[in-house]
């Protein structure tokens, strides 16, 4: 097992990306603390000793500050974190007003934002440390779909390879994973709401398909691990060949 007694947090893990994320790291012997909005979503996560499962929005610094202090102290320490936690508005441009727009940078970016800043005295503390926060391969080549989830997964990209430079001294690695439009609850919901957004992605797939969260969880874990232990500041596409980036 790869991640044996690695100590963990997951954002965003009670569905999707994140849940799959979770599994996966259950699976290789990790240790994991599981941040949600939905409290209900994650409770079947926990496991005494190996998972726990805290209701956390990570749009509210004090909570996710809290939450990591707490997560710490279950878990012994930090030694990574994952940020999934995120949301989709599908909106064009010109249906975009500063509110949505805003929404969206709160979540994807400020949240990313506080839970690697909450995350980082604890992983100096174990002596290293890995972040890998998920933007999208929307941020690598958009194709027009939601202007301002976009950005703030362009800035994800950009704020990830800034702390990269900064932290490597410290032995924390940081790396960006971007996945294709995968079959998860945001794209089923995204489906619904605008269907060309997402067609018009899937139509641009040399592979032809939607990724599965699972091979998204995949890359992630070889991130969060020994075996990329010389692979920092970068942003990696799983994408079945769209961005060819
Ligand atoms: N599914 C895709 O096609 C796709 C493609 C590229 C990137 N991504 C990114 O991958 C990540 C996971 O996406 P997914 O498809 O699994 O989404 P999802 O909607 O299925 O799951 C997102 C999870 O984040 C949680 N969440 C939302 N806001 C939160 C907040 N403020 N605080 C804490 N938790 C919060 C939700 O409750 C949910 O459990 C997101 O950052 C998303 O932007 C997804």
């Amino acid at each position: 097992m790869t991640l044996e007694n690695r100590r963990l947090v997951v954002t965003g893990g009670a569905r999707g990306i994140g849940r799959a994320t979770v599994e996966a790291f259950l699976r290789q012997g990790a240790k994991v603390a599981v941040f949600d909005i939905d409290a209900e979503g994650m409770r079947d996560l926990a496991k005494p000793q190996q998972c726990w499962t805290m209701e956390c929005d990570v749009r509210d610094e004090q909570q996710v500050l809290q939450r990591m202090r707490d997560a710490a102290e279950a878990m012994g320490g930090v030694d990574g974190v994952v940020n999934s936690a995120g949301v989709a508005n599908g909106l064009p441009f010109e249906d975009t007003d500063y509110a949505s727009w805003k929404a969206q940078i709160e979540t994807n970016l400020n949240g990313t934002f506080l839970v690697c800043k909450a995350a980082t005295p604890w992983m100096r503390q174990a002596g290293g440390g890995s972040i890998v926060n998920i933007a999208s391969a929307q941020a690598l080549l958009p194709t027009g779909s939601s202007c301002s989830y976009t950005a703030s997964k362009g800035g994800v990209v950009a704020f990830t390879k800034t702390i990269a430079f900064e932290l490597a001294a410290k032995g924390i690695r940081a790396n960006v994973v971007c996945p294709g439009t995968t079959d998860t609850p945001m794209v089923r919901a995204l489906l619904e709401k605008s269907p060309d957004a997402v067609n018009r992605n899937l139509a641009a797939v040399p592979m032809g398909r939607l990724a599965k969260a699972e091979e998204i969880a995949d890359m992630i874990v070889f991130l969060s691990g020994p075996a990329s232990a010389f692979v920092t500041g970068t942003s990696i596409p799983v994408d079945g060949g769209r961005t060819r980036h």
